[in-house]
C-alpha cells in the first residue's frame, strides 16, 4: 500500500527556520514509522518559488529571480540532507515538469465551468499573498500578521468559482477524519459557514509566475500554482507528467501535515480545486501549531530566530527530535526553552535511557562473561516485564499514525522507568552476593535488557540516531523490515557476547544561548 505525506513546499523569500525544521522532523518520524509498519512510502516536500513576495525580495538582493529560487532552494535541500531527513521526493515549483501540470489542471477546471473572469478589488498582503477580505482584516492599515501595510488592489483577475463547492465542502469537512486535530476543525466550519466566495486565481501584475493557457498577460496566483506542486511531486517518479496516473502512485495523499495559518488553503481552496479537476481530495488535513521561543514570537525583528544550522552544529538532530516531538503536543502550539531543551534531553534520553541500557549491559558482561545471560526459556515468553513492553508498544503504534507524537514519545520514555524500577526493586546487585541467585539476576538482565532493545526499536522513528546507537549496544541492528516481527518478546539470543558499554546519549551542555 502506498502511503503519501507532505510538508508545506516552503517559500524561498528567507533561510529555512525553525518552523519548517518543525514540520519536517515531524513528517520524518510520520514517514519512517509508515515505513516500519511495511508501507510503501512517498514522503514529499519542497519550495514554492513564485509570486510577488519572492519576485520583490530577489529584486531587493539585485538578483534575478531563478538565481534566489536556486540558493534558498538549495539551502533548504542541504538542510534536509544534513538533517538525514528521509524525504523521497524534493519538489520545486520552478522545476520544467511543475508548468504543464498547472496548466492542465487548469484546463480542467475551465472545461468543467468553474473558471470565470471578474474584477478583484482589496487590501492585499504580500507577505501572506491574500486578500484580506475579513470585515475585520480589511479596516486594518496593517497585515494583522505581518504588521506591514497593506496594499490596495483593483484588477481583472480569473476567479476559481468556490461558490459552487459550499456543500461539497461542507459535508467534506464535517468528515471528523479530515481536518486534524479536531480544535482545529471549528475554525474552518464558521469560515465555510460565512459563505464561501470565489477567488482570483491569476495576477496581471506579477511576472515571477506561470504563464495562464489562454489568458495572455495573467500568471497564476501563487497558491493556486503552490497547491499542485504536491502532483508534480508524485509525478517525478520518471514516467509522464500525466493528471490521470495519480491515482495509481500514492494520490490522495493520507496527510498534508501544514501550519495552522494554512490551513484554509489546504482544507477548503485546495480540495475545492480537486474536486474541481476530476481528482479525490486529500485524506486528511493535519494543521499543528506554532512555535515561539521563550514565550516571544520568533521574528526577524526581535532578533531570536533560531538558526537550524546552529542548532544542528551545537545540539546534533537526536536530541531537536527528542526534544520538540516529546515537549509539544503536536497540533497546540509549543514553546522553545533552552533550559528545558537541556533538561529534558539530559533527564531522558541521557539518564533514564541511557544509564537504564549502560548499567544493565554492564552487568550483564561482568558476570556473564562479557555476554548476555543464558536465560532459561521461560523467560523469553514470559516475565514481569513483559506486558508493559507489549503495552508500549501498542500505544506506540496507535499514536504515530495519529501524529501524536508526544504520547508515543512518553510512552517509551514509561517503559525505561518501568524497567529502571524494577531494576531497583530487584536490585541485583545485592543478590549477586548471595550463592544461588545468579540464575534470577540472569533473568532479570536479560527482560531488561529485551526492554532496552524494544525501546530502541520503537525510538527508531522518533530518534534515529540513538536508536541505532541503543541496538549496536545489544549487537543489534535497526530494522529495515521485520518490525511487527522484531517488537516481539524474548528475541535477544542468550550468551550472546555484548560490546563494551559506552553512553548513547552525549549530554546537551549549551552555555550559551543558541
Ligand atoms: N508556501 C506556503 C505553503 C504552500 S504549501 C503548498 C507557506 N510557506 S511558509 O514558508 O511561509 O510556511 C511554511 C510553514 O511554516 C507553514 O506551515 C507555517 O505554518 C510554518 N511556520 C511558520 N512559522 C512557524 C512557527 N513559528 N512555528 C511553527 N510553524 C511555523 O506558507
Amino acid at each position: 500500500m502506498t502511503y503519501s505525506l507532505t510538508t508545506p513546499l516552503y517559500y524561498v523569500n528567507a533561510k529555512p527556520h525553525l518552523g519548517s525544521v518543525y514540520t519536517t522532523l515531524a513528517c520524518d518520524a510520520l514517514a519512517r514509522f509508515q515505513r516500519l509498519e511495511g508501507q510503501d512510502v512517498v514522503f514529499i516536500t519542497g519550495v514554492d518559488e513564485h509570486g510577488q513576495k519572492i519576485q520583490r525580495t530577489a529584486e531587493t538582493q539585485n538578483i534575478s529571480p531563478i538565481d534566489h529560487c536556486d540558493r534558498i532552494s538549495a539551502l533548504y535541500s542541504d538542510l534536509w540532507t544534513r538533517w538525514h531527513i528521509s524525504n523521497d521526493r524534493f519538489v520545486r515549483t520552478t522545476s520544467p515538469r511543475h508548468l504543464p501540470l498547472v496548466q492542465a489542471f487548469f484546463q480542467r477546471c475551465e472545461a468543467a465551468g468553474h473558471i470565470r473572469t471578474g474584477h478583484q478589488e482589496g487590501w492585499y498582503c504580500v507577505d501572506c499573498e491574500e486578500f484580506k477580505d475579513d470585515p475585520a482584516d480589511a479596516k486594518a492599515p496593517d497585515c494583522p500578521i505581518h504588521r506591514k501595510p497593506l496594499e490596495w488592489r483593483d484588477e481583472e483577475n480569473l476567479f476559481f468559482c468556490l461558490s459552487q463547492f459550499q456543500e461539497r465542502i461542507e459535508t467534506l469537512i464535517a468528515d471528523p477524519q479530515f481536518i486534524a486535530p479536531a480544535s482545529r476543525r471549528r475554525e474552518i466550519e464558521n469560515f465555510v459557514a460565512g459563505g464561501l466566495r470565489d477567488f482570483s486565481i491569476s495576477r496581471v501584475n506579477v511576472s515571477w509566475g506561470l504563464p495562464v493557457p489562454g489568458h495572455p498577460g495573467h500568471t497564476f496566483y501563487v497558491w493556486f500554482d503552490a497547491l499542485l506542486g504536491y502532483l508534480t511531486a508524485l509525478l517525478d517518479d520518471g514516467g509522464a507528467v500525466d493528471l490521470d496516473r495519480l491515482a495509481d502512485i500514492g494520490w490522495p495523499a493520507d496527510v498534508h501535515v501544514i501550519g495552522k495559518d494554512i490551513l484554509r488553503f489546504h482544507a477548503v481552496y485546495w480540495p475545492a480545486m480537486l474536486m474541481s479537476a476530476g481528482l479525490p481530495v486529500p485524506k486528511r488535513v493535519f494543521g499543528h501549531g506554532f512555535l515561539t521561543r521563550e514565550g516571544q514570537k520568533m521574528g526577524k525583528a526581535l532578533g531570536n530566530v533560531l538558526d537550524p544550522e546552529i542548532l544542528l552544529e551545537r545540539c546534533g538532530t537526536d536530541a531537536v527530535r527528542w526534544y520538540l516531538l516529546r515537549d509539544i503536543q503536536f497540533g497546540e502550539d509549543g514553546d522553545f526553552q533552552q533550559q528545558r531543551f537541556m533538561d529534558l534531553v539530559n533527564n531522558d534520553l541521557a539518564n533514564t535511557i541511557g544509564n537504564l541500557l549502560n548499567r544493565t549491559a554492564s552487568m550483564s558482561r561482568k558476570w556473564f562473561e562479557a555476554s548476555l545471560p543464558p536465560v532459561s526459556p521461560d523467560v523469553r515468553s514470559e516475565h514481569p516485564l513483559k506486558q508493559p513492553t507489549e503495552q508500549t508498544i501498542e500505544r506506540v503504534r496507535q499514536s504515530i499514525p495519529a501524529l501524536a507524537f508526544q504520547d508515543a514519545a512518553e510512552a517509551v520514555l514509561q517503559l525505561a522507568i518501568e524497567a529502571n524500577g524494577y531494576l531497583n526493586e530487584q536490585a541485583p546487585w545485592s543478590l549477586m552476593k548471595q550463592p544461588g541467585h545468579e540464575e534470577k539476576v540472569g533473568d532479570d538482565l536479560y527482560a531488561v535488557l529485551e526492554c532496552c532493545r524494544v525501546i530502541g526499536l520503537l525510538l527508531q522513528p522518533l530518534v534515529p540516531g540513538l536508536s541505532s546507537r541503543i541496538l549496536a549496544q545489544l549487537d543489534q541492528r535497526p530494522s529495515d523490515d521485520g518490525w511487527t516481527q522484531a517488537l516481539r518478546w524474548g528475541q535477544l539470543e542468550p550468551g550472546v557476547g555484548l560490546p563494551k558499554p559506552e553512553p548513547v546519549m552525549q549530554r546537551l551542555e549549551l552555555e550559551s544561548p543558541l
